[in-house]
This record gives structure tokens, C-alpha cells and sequence, in this order.
């Protein structure tokens, strides 16, 4: 049989195939990602989401990519509410979600720029946003009193740490090939509770997630449901097709 020949070349096609995310995932390494497990279709996710941004973000980050307007009808608030909860007096329903940090005021203050995060949750991925909001440990060398396991040194400071509480990193030692002792992350510890129990927090994080993957992507929702409509056509335009090719073909027999 003429497959026969191409078998071999097609396993190994597959084989292949199957191997990228085991090369992908050892090349990471052993960094420690969590899931956001968001989904960007459930809108009071998102109106929390937002509100959350508003709230805790956006004295230090814009999202100079999205409109007010834009993400209220989006997301399913009118523009009263949107108004109300959204914005701050006097702004236009057209702006775009900026505030009035200076870039250079934010270098000065922190060391490093905080970042435009329109993008972020695309270029980052939303688990790793997640993860790095979960990942703040008291640290007293540094500056801001906390470190970042997922951005070790971060200039961040855990604005989220009356809501989450404190939390210390446990550490464990492991030998190396050197003998040389090296510390690995096991756990994070609860060291003062926060406001919201672990459970609300992470609801908390994965709803700020879910408006930052929607920003990242305003259309995706749409885009989404559009490509139904579309399978949807492609699969009744095959049948058509097929009804008058065996119209055609009928007379020729
Ligand atoms: C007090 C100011 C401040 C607030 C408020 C703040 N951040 Fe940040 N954020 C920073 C700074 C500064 C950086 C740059 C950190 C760095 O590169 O070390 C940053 C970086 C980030 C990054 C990029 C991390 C990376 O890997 O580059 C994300 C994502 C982020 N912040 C999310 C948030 C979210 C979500 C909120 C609201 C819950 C928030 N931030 C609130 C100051 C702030």
C-alpha cells in the first residue's frame, strides 16, 4: 500500500508534534506557574475585573490601548455605571484608561517605570500575571519590605498585601553536583491574613487577570463567537455543494 512508504515519515511528524511542549516546558525550567483558569466570556468576572484594575492599578498603570466606552460596552455596564464605578470626575467616556503618572516620576519613585499593561496579558500570558500577583514574600532586604518569586527583585510593591495578608517563602536545601547547597522554593506560608481568605483572593487575582487578558484582546469574545457563525456556513455551504453536485451528476450517469 502507497501509505506504507510515508508511515514511518508521519509518526515521526508526530512524534515530533507531540514532543514540543515536554521541550518547551524543560527549557522553563522549574519555575512555578500557576493557572489562572479565567474565562473571558463570564461578563461579572469581568466588571470585577475592572473594577479591581481601577481600584488597585491604575494610580500606577495605564491601559493606554482602551477606552472607557469601549470596554463598558464591552463588558456589559451601561454608561451610567461605567461613569459611576469606572472613571474619575471629569473624564470623557472617550479617553483612554490613563492616569497622570509621569513615566519619569514612576522611574524616579520605584526604580523601574511601572509598565503600560494594555499588552501584558499577552505577552506574559494571563498564568503568569496570576502567578505573579500570588507571589509576593515578605523580604526585609528589599526596599519595598517584599520580593517576587515570579520576578525576583521586582520593583513592585505588594499593593494587593491588605487583601491577600503577608505571606513568607519556605525554602528547602538540595545538594548540586558541586556539593554546593542550593536553596529551592517549596511553599508559600501564611504569615498575617489578609482581608479576603486564599480562596477570595484568588477569585480577586483571576478576575483583575480576566480584564487584562479582555484589554490585551477587546475583540477575542467576538471573534470567538463569530467563528461559529463561520464553521456554522462552511458546514451548511458543504452540503449545498453536495446536493447540486449530485444534481449535476445525475443526468451524466
Ligand atoms: C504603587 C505602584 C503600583 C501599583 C499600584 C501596581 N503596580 Fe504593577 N508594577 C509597578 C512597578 C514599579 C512595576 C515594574 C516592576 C519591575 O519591572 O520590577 C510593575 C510591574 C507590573 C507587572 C509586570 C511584571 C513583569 O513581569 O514585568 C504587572 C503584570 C503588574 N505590575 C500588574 C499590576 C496589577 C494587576 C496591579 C493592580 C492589582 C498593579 N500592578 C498595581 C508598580 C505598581
Amino acid at each position: 500500500m502507497r501509505i506504507d512508504r510515508h508511515q514511518p515519515l508521519i509518526l515521526a511528524f508526530v512524534a515530533a508534534l507531540a514532543g514540543l511542549p515536554a521541550v518547551a516546558f524543560a527549557a522553563g525550567g522549574e519555575t512555578h506557574v500557576e493557572k489562572a483558569n479565567n474565562d473571558i466570556h463570564n461578563e461579572a468576572s469581568l466588571q470585577r475585573g475592572a473594577k479591581n484594575f481601577v481600584n488597585y492599578c491604575i494610580g500606577c498603570h495605564s491601559a493606554k490601548y482602551v477606552r472607557y466606552n469601549r470596554v463598558a460596552a464591552d463588558i456589559g455596564l451601561t454608561e451610567k455605571q461605567m461613569t459611576d464605578n469606572l472613571m474619575f470626575p471629569g473624564d470623557s467616556p472617550h479617553a483612554t484608561m490613563t492616569n497622570s503618572l509621569q513615566a519619569d516620576d514612576g522611574k524616579q519613585w520605584f526604580g523601574v517605570a511601572p509598565p503600560d499593561l494594555s499588552l501584558v496579558a499577552r505577552s506574559k500570558g494571563p498564568d503568569y500575571v496570576y502567578t505573579f500577583l500570588k507571589s509576593f514574600y515578605a523580604d526585609p532586604t528589599k526596599g519595598t519590605g517584599v520580593n517576587n518569586l515570579a520576578l525576583p527583585g521586582t520593583a513592585m510593591p505588594h499593593v494587593l498585601w491588605e487583601l491577600q495578608g503577608t505571606q513568607e517563602a519556605v525554602w528547602e536545601g538540595h545538594p548540586d553536583a558541586q556539593g554546593n547547597v542550593q536553596k529551592r522554593f517549596r511553599e508559600f506560608k501564611l504569615a498575617t491574613p489578609g482581608k479576603l481568605n486564599p480562596e477570595e483572593y484568588d477569585a480577586f487575582v483571576r478576575d483583575t487577570v480576566n480584564f487584562l487578558e479582555y484589554i490585551g484582546e477587546p475583540v477575542q469574545a467576538r471573534r470567538q463567537e463569530l467563528g461559529y457563525w463561520v464553521i456554522a456556513f462552511l458546514v451548511f455551504f458543504t452540503l449545498l455543494a453536495y446536493a447540486l453536485k449530485k444534481e449535476y451528476w445525475k443526468d451524466v450517469k
